[in-house]
């Protein structure tokens, strides 16, 4: 592309955003150009300001960036929000009244009726929401959002197999890693040794975001899938990448070779149009008796696949299976961008 798109990361300073900046990095279609976080940052340079928790050093170019105010007059198309939840509802409203095409990782927009709840190989054609919520809402921007970490791995080993066999009922048991919480995070003296039953409304989103997402669109409303889940969520010791133990009950039979055959087969839009964060297999199937496991597997396809192993028949339900995804790549920052790279090769970025 000779001119790349400008791009901006709003939260830049958090442990989505630091994603955001590393994964931008050398983009073939993206030039960061902004970064902006809080009014305890704003005004520093990007090096000062950002605790960074990444493997890849601090890019050299942006060190001496100056950190903005999340307002909306930055020199951007796209902004690439990774803002704290408490405060992201009213900013990416504000970016997209101001014309900017916001693509969010936080909770915010994700249920509201005309906004994209969007992973490019399940659900590319909600994309068309967009004209619906310009319509209503009166603004040129838009808002796209990505899914729960937790919900976009266990989507992508679900649809494809709600399409090949129908998922009646599914029961959900996730261990998330401690990055899902942002840095800091947990303290150690919390985690050492231990496992956290509870992460504030994480069962609800796993519960309901796989519907929109599974759904139908149908004129300008999305009809929900009809399938019923029900979610454990639990943090657990692991630095990277969240795992989640599924059991399925399914409309039709179908044996554990059954499902890894469509899983192993499955792939869509995105690797059709060769988009850059596109992972040549989006579920990539393994028959290791103890895989997936978060620091040999996460990742795979650059933490862009989700690995599943363990399918096996279920004696109370049908199937049951584990699933792994990278939660701030592929279930965060690396979701986002593959949104954005989708929406750049459907014109909508111009
Ligand atoms: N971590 C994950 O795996 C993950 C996955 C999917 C989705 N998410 C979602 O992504 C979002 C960011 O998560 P995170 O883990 O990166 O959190 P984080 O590390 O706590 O970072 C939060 C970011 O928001 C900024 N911020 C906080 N208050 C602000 C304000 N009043 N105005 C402007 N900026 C403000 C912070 O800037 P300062 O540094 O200046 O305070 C920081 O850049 C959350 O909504 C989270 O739910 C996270």
């Amino acid at each position: 592309m000779p001119n790349k798109i400008k791009v901006g990361v709003l939260g830049a300073t958090g442990a989505v955003g630091q994603k955001f900046v590393t994964l931008l990095e050398d983009h073939p279609w993206f030039e960061l150009t902004e970064l902006a976080a809080s009014d305890r940052s704003s005004g520093k340079s990007y090096k000062e300001a950002t605790v960074w928790r990444q493997y890849r050093p601090i890019p050299e170019r942006l060190k001496a960036t100056k950190v903005k105010p999340c307002e909306p007059t930055l020199d951007c198309r796209v902004v690439f929000s990774g803002l704290d939840s408490s405060v992201a509802g009213e900013v990416e409203e504000s970016f997209a009244r101001a014309g900017y095409l916001v693509v969010s990782n936080s909770k915010n927009h994700r249920m509201d009726a005309d906004v994209p709840l969007l992973i490019p190989e399940i659900n590319p054609e909600h994309l068309d929401l967009i004209k619906v919520q310009r319509k209503r809402r009166g603004w040129t921007g838009a808002i796209v959002t990505n899914p729960n970490c937790s919900t976009i791995g266990l989507v992508m080993a679900l649809a494809p197999i709600h399409r090949a066999f129908g998922v009646k009922r599914a029961i959900v048991v996730t261990m998330q890693a401690l990055s899902g919480a942002g840095y800091p995070g947990h303290s150690a003296i919390d985690m050492l040794g231990n496992v956290i039953p509870f992460i504030g409304g994480e069962d609800d989103k796993v519960e309901t975001e796989p519907l929109k997402i599974m759904g139908t669109l149908d004129g300008e409303e999305i009809r929900f899938a009809g399938c019923q889940i029900s979610a454990h969520t639990n943090r657990v010791f692991v630095e990277d990448g969240h795992m989640e133990c599924v059991s399925l009950e399914l409309e039709k039979k179908a044996t554990p070779a059954d499902v890894a055959t469509v899983l192993a087969r499955f792939s869509s839009l995105p690797q059709e149009l060769r988009l850059p964060s596109a992972p040549e297999r989006p579920v990539i199937v393994t028959d290791e008796r103890d895989r997936p496991q978060p620091r040999f597997d996460r990742d795979a396809g650059n933490g862009m696949s989700a690995v599943v192993g363990r399918i096996r028949e279920c004696p109370v339900f049908d199937i049951r299976l584990v699933v792994l995804s990278h939660n701030t790549i592929r279930g965060a920052a690396g979701a986002a961008i593959l949104n954005a790279e989708l929406m750049s090769a459907q014109g909508l970025l111009e």
